[in-house]
């Protein structure tokens, strides 16, 4: 089955147009909780203009992001655009990452549908990495779009689409019918000249866990795709419409909650293995703050639509307040807890969740900066899982769920904290890591999850082009610039490995694959971005209207 064929793309009038794309100001609707942020004046005056003539160019006026120049008469092949575009010399490393960004990209009947994870042919296990994994693909296809190449993320989206409307099973369990995969194979038979195509949606996965993830990378894909080509008409197609729809179903739908965050088992996202991120972690609330965000702007305001677009409203002021609220800690909120008086009954109650202030970990106590701060990694009934998770910090800031003073405190605790969040090799998937009788309990004695490896405070190189887009976004392209300078003393000497271990990130991983493809496409997404950030804009949403010729003047390095 070729899931291109069935969608008789039409080129109808769209309901919005694409000015209108990110116009549901719901800044209105988002309460801001008050902040103890002592911010200082001080800020690179060059970068700031450089930014600001991106910005005007690119951020705010949603023309297409990428100059039409790129693609016009280029097979996909040739020399990437960007680099063609570039007044100075190219780093010899994109050349490279492009090469081996090709090198894996996985055909369909023909057509490009995807990267695989990992092309390391010197690994005797290929595991499940020889798939093209949702997640993973995501920096593929932004580096695609960039280089103005958008048919295969347009191939990958109707394709993962149909995938979604398969019959997914588990033992006798059925899914439920909004589930994207986590990773799909294709399936070439030389004799018989055919291609299928498997995929896994968690049951196959180590640990049999479905990913919450992917429905919402794919919701942020099809947003970043509109942008960046401005083409409407694949996000109003009755499938895609339809597609999001039943992945907004699952996650918007009622239960016996009492927060608005929503419940997911350990291993449902880009942490797959038993991590102590089971609850509400905020890896995926802030994904799925960002797809309602995206998929408010798409949705059609039809009859079926409609009720979502309602639903979308009232969950993102009920997201937005719990997690700017209780999620959030700084110098001043840490004091608070530490402070905390439990066992309090009745609405009055200060510290709502029971936390028990003996169970802050000390090492918190040293992490936290004066000026600064971050959305820890999990709140539920007496727990605070106080641990700093990059991805989700990362996505607070690009889909403005952090107000621009939290995201602003994320960076500035990022410069403060650089040596154990960045270390020699951007960026700690999380920190820190957890030690050995703690390590037994909650991972289960996960030998690849060791302290310090893998997802365990390993450094991941993918998370790289997250950084640039969150720096670039608070007005602080010098952290940016000073985390590619330290991946490129690295990353092609050591053949894009998958993650680094150890407290600095020193070491390539104890099974880190070689020429992982997130590792190639993060860093040429994040290249991409520094030198011309108008592509920021298909990544990332605005706070509202009003905010959007403001630039903010931050305290940061200057280089
Ligand atoms: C590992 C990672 C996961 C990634 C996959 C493919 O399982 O934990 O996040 O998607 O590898 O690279």
């Amino acid at each position: 089955m070729d899931g291109t064929k069935g969608h008789g793309l039409r080129n109808v009038a769209s309901h919005c147009s694409i000015s209108d794309m990110d116009d549901y100001d719901i800044s209105k609707l988002l309460e801001k909780p008050r902040l103890n942020i002592e911010r200082q004046r001080s800020f690179d005056e060059r970068s700031l203009s450089e930014l600001t003539i991106s910005l005007a160019r690119g951020l705010d006026s949603y023309e297409p992001s990428y100059s039409p120049g790129a693609r016009s008469g280029r097979s996909g092949f040739d020399t990437p655009a960007s680099s063609a575009r570039n007044s100075f010399e190219p780093h010899p490393m994109v050349a490279d990452a492009w090469e081996a960004l090709r090198r894996s990209l996985v055909y369909f009947r023909g057509q490009p549908v995807g990267t695989l994870a990992a092309c390391d042919h010197a690994s005797e296990e290929v595991l499940n990495y020889d798939q093209v994994f949702v997640r993973d693909f995501v920096p593929s296809a932004l580096a695609f779009l960039i280089n103005g190449e958008a048919d295969i993320v347009k191939n990958f989206l109707l394709k993962t689409l149909l995938l979604q409307g398969w019959e997914k099973r588990v033992d006798r369990f059925k899914l439920g019918e909004g589930a994207m995969p986590a990773s799909f194979k294709v399936l070439h038979d030389p004799d018989r000249k055919t291609d299928t195509i498997v995929a896994d949606f968690g049951e196959s996965a180590i640990g049999r866990v479905a990913p919450v993830d992917s429905g919402f990378w794919w919701i942020i894909l099809l947003r970043a795709y509109t942008k960046a080509t401005g083409d409407l008409s694949l996000a109003e197609t009755p499938d895609c419409q339809k597609g999001m729809r039943l992945i907004l179903a699952l996650c918007l739908s009622e239960g016996f909650d009492t927060f608005p965050t929503l419940l997911c088992a350990d291993g449902c996202s880009m942490i797959d293995r038993r991590m102590g991120i089971y609850g509400y972690p905020i890896e995926i609330q802030a994904l799925f703050f960002m797809a309602l965000r995206c998929a408010l702007s798409m949705l059609k305001h039809d009859q079926e639509g409609k009720e979502f677009v309602e639903r979308i409203m009232k969950r993102l002021h009920a997201l937005s307040y719990h997690m700017r609220n209780y999620f959030w800690l700084d110098f001043q909120q840490l004091n608070d807890i530490y402070r905390y008086k439990t066992e309090e009954y009745s609405h009055t109650a200060v510290n709502k969740f029971n936390v028990i202030p003996d169970s802050i970990p000390d090492w918190v106590f040293d992490f936290m900066p004066t000026r600064g701060g971050y959305f820890i990694g999990n709140v539920s009934p007496a727990r605070m899982d106080f641990r700093w998770f990059a991805l989700g910090n990362c996505i607070a800031i690009l889909s403005s769920l952090a107000t621009p003073e939290q995201s602003a405190a994320i960076m500035d605790l990022i410069e403060a904290r650089w040596e154990e969040l960045v270390g020699e090799m951007p960026l700690k998937i999380c920190y820190p890591a957890i030690e050995s009788h703690e390590w037994r309990i909650v991972t289960g004695c996960d030998p690849k999850n060791t302290r310090w490896s893998y997802h365990n405070g390993g450094s991941w190189p993918v998370l790289l082009w997250l950084l640039t887009a969150a720096s670039i976004k608070t007005g602080r392209p010098q952290i940016a610039r000073r985390a590619i300078d330290l991946a490129e003393t690295r990353l092609l000497k050591d053949t894009w490995p998958e993650y680094y271990d150890g407290k600095l990130g020193r070491f390539i991983g104890k099974q880190a694959r070689k020429y992982q493809t997130w590792s190639v496409a993060g860093y040429l997404v994040a290249k991409m971005m520094l030198e011309d950030p108008s592509h920021l804009g298909m990544i990332s949403l605005e706070e509202d209207r009003q905010m959007k010729h403001v630039i903010r003047r931050s305290h940061s390095w200057t280089v």
